[in-house]
């Protein structure tokens, strides 16, 4: 459930008309809801009493999002300095930030350890040896978990599944125990819990049911060898709906994840993203021309694929709504929802049955709260757009549309020109 709603014909974000914070502030913007992101954390941490949430930052590290969050409760699963300190900097407490990713760099590793951050997310051997140089040289120690990789099939698009044998992430099964073993004789290490991560956007539970069984039994193996287990990190994943497709709700996942952790006395740690922000935010985008050629039609607008690249590198699917919702009698055709970028894949929506928009019209594309702006660019020296909150009918630009003074001063020139 969101707080985008249609009332008197307008689209709404809670209790703000959108075609007046277009006039406001100009298009494209991205737009999120208080009251959407702050249901879906209550309604995901409802299921996890006493278990720490550490919201995916990737998915949107707005300053506002974070502190929304952190408000309510959360702490972070942070892959980089950059994100540590926009944690911090939103309030999360350094004892509920994990870090994970496979390539952290010995800066980001003492500077994760001069903040005391809950857990490492160890993936790699020589990940674990450098953690541990870099943890006696300041006279401290790591807390870690392995990332292990179940080689599971999560069943979801290539470019966001992790959990298979294949992928960059995690460590095997059958090579963790010695990596957890190493890890118990280094000095700057204190082995804490066990993580896995499968994928993103999994829209079936089975391939959850499959890793946590297997990290399950992995545990009893680990504590079998006398090495104490206290913290299990399930990761994130759990797909939302874009479109009207049925998916599996949370209290579903939670059932599994109670399932298979029953009896193992663990401190459980979840890293959700997109099913916290995903549907609390949308791309607000103007039309600029519609566009008749050899008998197909092209709506193209303000926003491009530097804005929302989800469609072009996955496939995504974006319900695309009318800011003012069309008369009856507006016809209806098979579009092509296209931006202005200078490449054949600047697509939204392809052949997607709409009541065909005219130039100036405003269209919103749903579920970009996560994954939307974080991954912006300003490809074709497009200007990072702005970003907006909602809070019931109060609103505030949470990110400044970049200018093009901004945009010019990162280059500099060579001294020879
Ligand atoms: N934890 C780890 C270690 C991750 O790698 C990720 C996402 C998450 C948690 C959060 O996953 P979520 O709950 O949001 O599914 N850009 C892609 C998604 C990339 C996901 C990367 N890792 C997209 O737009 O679909």
């Amino acid at each position: 459930m969101d707080h985008f709603h249609y009332k008197n014909g307008v689209y709404h974000a809670e209790d703000v008309p959108l075609d007046r914070l277009a006039q406001d502030i100009g298009t494209p913007f991205y737009c999120y809801s208080t009251a959407t992101l702050t249901r879906h954390y209550q309604v995901f941490s409802g299921h996890f009493p006493g278990a720490k949430i550490c919201y995916a930052v990737k998915a949107n590290g707005n300053l506002a999002i974070l502190k929304t969050l952190a408000k309510l409760g959360s702490g972070a699963d942070v892959v980089s300095e950059g994100e540590i300190r926009l944690a911090l900097a939103a309030g999360v407490r350094a004892q509920d930030i994990v870090f994970s990713g496979v390539g952290k760099t010995a800066g980001e590793m003492a500077f994760a350890l001069e903040k005391d951050i809950f857990q490492f997310n160890v993936e790699s051997l020589p990940e674990l040896e450098l953690l541990s140089e870099v943890a006696i040289a300041r006279k401290t120690k790591a807390r870690i978990a392995v990332r292990v990789n179940p080689d599971v099939d999560p069943k979801t698009h290539a470019k966001i599944a992790t959990g298979h044998k294949a992928s960059k992430f995690g460590i095997g099964m059958d090579q963790a125990m010695a990596v957890y073993k190493r890890a118990a004789q280094l000095k700057g290490i204190t082995v804490q819990g066990v993580s896995v991560h499968i994928g993103s956007q999994l829209t079936h539970l089975e391939p959850f049911a499959q890793a946590f069984a297997r990290v399950r039994a992995f545990v009893g193996e680990l504590r079998a060898q006398e090495i104490a287990i206290a913290t299990l990190d399930l990761g994130g994943g759990l797909g939302i709906p874009y479109g009207k497709e049925e998916l599996p709700l949370p209290d579903a996942y939670a059932d599994i994840v109670r399932r298979e952790t029953a009896g193992l006395n663990c401190q459980l740690i979840f890293e959700p993203g997109r099913v916290l922000a995903g549907n609390a935010g949308i791309l607000v985008t103007r039309v600029v021309y519609v566009k008749e050629n050899e008998g197909r039609f092209f709506v193209i607008v303000d926003a491009g694929m530097n804005d929302l690249i989800r469609p072009a590198l996955y496939e995504a699917y974006h319900g695309i709504v009318p800011v003012i919702a069309p008369t009856g009698d507006a016809p209806t055709e098979l579009v092509d929802v296209v931006g202005p970028v200078c490449e054949t894949g600047d697509i939204f929506a392809e052949q997607r049955l709409l009541k065909v928009p005219k130039a100036g019209d405003l269209l919103a594309f749903r579920s970009a709260g996560a994954y939307g702006a974080s991954m912006s660019s300003t490809y074709n020296a497009r200007p990072l757009v702005a970003e907006v909150m909602v809070n019931g009918s109060q609103r505030a630009v949470v990110r400044r549309r970049q200018t093009y003074e901004e945009l010019l001063a990162r280059d500099q020139l060579p001294q020879w020109l």
